[in-house]
């Protein structure tokens, strides 16, 4: 699982063509939608939205016809309100699945306070009030995403029993969405105050909230390990990727004492909007996760999802700075993560907060001030990196064969030029640049698995970063300029072999007048063999 993973909202013939190894899909089960399928009403059923099970089960056997595998997006943390288990919990105090959600007393006087002080992490309380049993039950993210009490042992056997259920169908891994927030603090201990106010690497706080005892807990790095053990009980390997926030350092607890938990988590640092073109950081960056994330674990590369704006959009839509990026992402120790469109380029599109389909979206339509936009680990509303798939110049931009089938959500205005049909013709596209990227890395082996160092560039490390990748006697090297103007480098070979450019029609390598030295055009990204 070294090669490369992504995310699609209308998989196969789109994975197969770019070259991906493994499709993850987000939540396709029966659901309310409220939050597009993480608010889950049932996790053995496909909402008739998607599909049926015979068209899964179809789906998945022509995935594994093509060598590929396919990850499902699991939400253990919670379910929807709307769920079987959680109507039946909310019917009574005396309910058998009472103890399924975490239902407490408010604080005096009468109860009408929240039981602590937890935030939710969208912002305000994450208790609410039931009437009917005057009791609070507690969510992490949404209201209507009421959390599972993982304290009660049925239902992590009903969990772990819905995993068997679609490991047992073939599925070849899980994303497990908000893992750190399965257990929460026994006693409810209030959390402390933090000053800060948007969530970063350096502690697990935001809001003004440290999560000190809603996340990261103990009993959350030992489930794990529970998981992981019944992944082995399958063959072949079976995989896990978790969604978790906190330091690199909490990250790094979720691999297991032994590596021996999850195969890896999201590590999202080149998702933060304060993550500039500048390769003093991006060297920094990439350091500190080959010091905590060494070999043999696994890290991952991510620069966006269905949660974050769309990375190009950061630069302006510059598609020599995305090829550049692509070229760092898919040349890098670990397993890279493409989320759909990123590989064509697609911007992050305006809505109304009002109108968003995202509930995120309509609850900070209530905000005066956009300005939060900028702080915040999400986008205002999610829907500007989730519009369609732009394969071709059609009005719904070949969403459906079928006339009568609208896009759930606007197309962007860009889908004229930025479509599949058009890169694909075009040898010098960002999507052209990563299929030869993903190829290079499917068909190279010290790609997947070398190991990693980086070259001092000395007096031009302001502006370009260097890199090799070394398996056995085999060596690729990586130069990546990340300036406007072009750089005389001395190679660190003798007689290298170009195996890739970010600049399609580039033939020769060294400069023929100076010996060993060779041209790096602007924003050219280079490898070598
Ligand atoms: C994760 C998902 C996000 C969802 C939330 C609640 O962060 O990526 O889309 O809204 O969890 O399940």
């Amino acid at each position: 699982m070294s090669k490369s993973v992504s995310s699609y909202a209308s998989p196969s013939i789109a994975c197969v063509a770019v070259g991906a190894e493994t499709i993850w899909i987000s939540p396709f089960f029966t659901s309310p939608q409220q939050d597009h399928g993480y608010d889950v009403a049932n996790f053995r059923e496909i909402d008739p939205v998607y599909g049926t099970m015979d068209k899964f089960d179809k789906l998945l056997n022509e995935i594994h016809s093509r060598d590929m595998k396919l990850v499902l997006d699991l939400v253990l943390n919670h379910t929807s309100i709307e769920h079987p288990w959680f109507k039946e919990s909310a019917s009574s105090r005396d309910s058998p699945k009472r103890g399924w959600y975490i239902w407490r007393d408010g604080r005096r006087p009468e109860g009408k306070r929240p039981p602590n002080n937890w935030n939710a992490i969208p912002g305000g309380s994450a208790w609410r009030y039931y009437e009917n049993t005057g009791q609070w039950y507690y969510f992490h993210f949404l209201p209507f995403q009421p959390d599972l009490n993982y304290r009660n042992p049925e239902v992590k056997e009903e969990m772990f029993d819905t995993l068997r259920f679609w490991l047992d169908k073939g599925v070849d891994g899980f994303r497990l969405d908000i893992l750190h927030t399965i257990f929460e603090d026994k006693d409810l201990k209030n959390n402390p105050f933090s000053w800060t106010l948007t969530e970063s690497d350096k502690k697990s706080a935001s809001l003004f909230q440290h999560h000190k005892y809603d996340t990261n807990l103990p009993e959350t790095y030992d489930f794990v390990l529970d998981l992981r053990k019944l992944m082995n009980e399958y063959e072949p390997e079976r995989f896990l990727v978790g969604e978790v926030f906190g330091t690199l350092n909490d990250l790094k607890k979720y691999y297991g004492p032994e590596n021996n938990g999850l195969h890896m988590t999201f590590l999202f640092e080149f998702t933060s909007k304060v993550l500039s073109f500048k390769p003093k950081k991006i060297l920094e960056v990439i350091s500190k996760i080959e010091q905590i994330f060494p070999p043999p674990y696994t890290p991952t590369y991510v620069y966006g999802n269905h949660d974050r704006d769309r990375y190009i959009s950061r630069f302006k839509n510059n598609v020599q700075k995305a090829k550049l990026l692509a070229t760092l992402q898919l040349t890098l120790r670990g397993v890279p993560y493409i989320y759909y469109g990123e590989e064509i380029g697609m911007s992050n599109v305006k809505f109304n907060l009002k109108a968003s389909e995202d509930p995120i979206g309509r609850k900070f339509s209530k905000f005066p001030f956009p300005l939060i936009s900028k702080l915040l680990r999400f986008s205002l509303t999610r829907d500007r990196c989730r519009t369609p798939m732009q394969w071709n110049a059609d009005s719904d931009t070949g969403f459906s064969s079928n006339p009568e089938v609208k896009p759930w959500l606007k197309i962007a205005d860009n889908h004229k030029e930025i479509n599949v049909d058009n890169e694909e013709k075009n040898p010098d596209s960002l999507l052209n640049c990563y299929k030869n990227l993903i190829k290079l890395r499917n068909e190279n082996i010290c790609l997947q698995e070398g190991l990693f160092e980086f070259f001092n560039l000395e007096k031009f490390k302001k502006k370009c970063i260097a890199y090799k990748r070394i398996r056995n006697m085999h060596e690729i090297i990586v130069y990546l300029n990340f300036s406007e103007k072009g750089l005389l480098l001395k190679s660190f070979k003798p007689d290298p072999k170009l195996l890739f450019s970010t600049k399609a029609n580039r033939k020769k390598v060294l400069n023929e007048k100076i010996k060993n030295y060779f041209k790096l055009n602007p924003f050219e990204g280079i490898i070598f063999q």
